[in-house]
């Protein structure tokens, strides 16, 4: 089934700023059904989704499942370990086998780029990309833009900066290309090993220096070292990428406004930020993963068909 935002979520860079916008306004009523004693409205209920996560994940595939669970979809997790893709299944193959037994909708993690889009051409389920690859993460840099719209309103002239690893970031492509359709100014900082060949392509301005950064920016989205994705040579060593790059109280207390401090998890603490940032009274870093609950139950509510106008009925439990 197909709703406003068609058939899958495969990234923000195909979607326009009003369907951006929709699922924004769509998760705000959402969200208060986290809040109840019970957390739950009958709005998918007869869904089932599976969750194919081929690669780690705590946030995002714990949100996927509570907002599935919080609209009462049957949900199914599937990961490699343990499943016939250790065999040698292919993802197609899995996922067919899948659609055998009657799903809905997948949502997949997977290390390839490009894996999301692969698999929603090759079945008939709406297909939910969780993150592929250094491709897109999108449901990841909607909740971001929900998180900042919570404390600036509108985003247009709002200065964000993405700080670090950008090179291996799928988190970094998707801020980018929702926060530019909102008309916010996104730059790019770090080292420049880090940052991919002709970024400024993207519309981004780009800083060499974390002071300018600091100087420049409303808000800072830092970025995971992925230790995972590098071979080697990218950096000196962690120390010196802190001693560089991190974002520390003593660079923020420099800067000539107060910075909201946004990071998309897990993070390296001491590397790209220190505890006292992360735990300090300008990070909205839970606030990110409070509000990725509500974004994934809108995503999830969008693409089964859901009306952007019901949503307040199906937060009460009668749409
Ligand atoms: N932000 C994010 O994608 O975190 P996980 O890898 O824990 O899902």
């Amino acid at each position: 089934m197909a709703g406003p935002l068609g058939k899958d979520l495969l990234g923000l860079a195909p979607l326009s700023a009003e369907q951006i916008q929709l699922v924004l306004d769509t998760a705000v009523p959402f969200r208060e059904i986290s809040e109840r004693a019970i957390k739950k409205v009958p709005t998918l209920r007869g869904a089932t989704i599976v969750n194919l996560f081929f690669e780690a994940s705590t946030r995002t595939r714990i949100s996927f499942e509570f907002a599935e669970k919080r609209l009462s979809a049957d949900t199914v997790n599937v990961a490699s370990a343990g499943s016939s893709v250790s065999k040698g299944e292919t993802l197609v193959d899995t996922a067919r086998n899948l659609e055998a037994m009657k799903i809905d909708m997948v949502v997949i993690r997977h290390g390839g780029s490009g894996a999301a889009k692969f698999l929603a051409e090759r079945i008939e389920s709406n297909v939910v990309n969780a993150g592929d690859g250094t491709n897109e993460h999108p449901t990841q840099g909607l909740l971001d833009m929900l998180t900042l719209r919570d404390r600036f309103g509108d985003l247009r002239g709002k200065k964000i900066c993405i700080v670090g690893d950008v090179l291996h970031s799928r988190v970094a492509r998707s801020n980018i290309w929702g926060l530019t359709k909102l008309g916010a100014d996104v730059a790019v900082c770090g080292p420049r090993s880090l940052l991919p060949n002709a970024i400024e392509a993207m519309g981004v301005t780009v800083f060499n220096r974390i002071e300018a950064a600091i100087e420049w920016a409303d808000a800072l989205n830092v970025l995971r070292l992925q230790l995972e994705r590098m071979q080697a040579g990218y950096i000196p060593s962690l120390r010196e990428y802190n001693r560089v790059f991190g974002v520390t109280s003593a660079r923020l207390e420099k800067a000539p406004r107060d910075l909201l401090i946004l990071h998309p998890g897990p993070m390296n603490r001491g590397v790209e930020i220190d505890s006292d940032v992360a735990d300090g009274p300008h990070s909205v870093i839970l606030d990110q993963v409070t509000n990725g609950v509500a974004v994934r139950m809108a995503v999830l509510y969008l693409l089964a068909g859901g009306k952007p106008e019901l949503a307040e009925a199906a937060k009460k439990g009668v749409a």
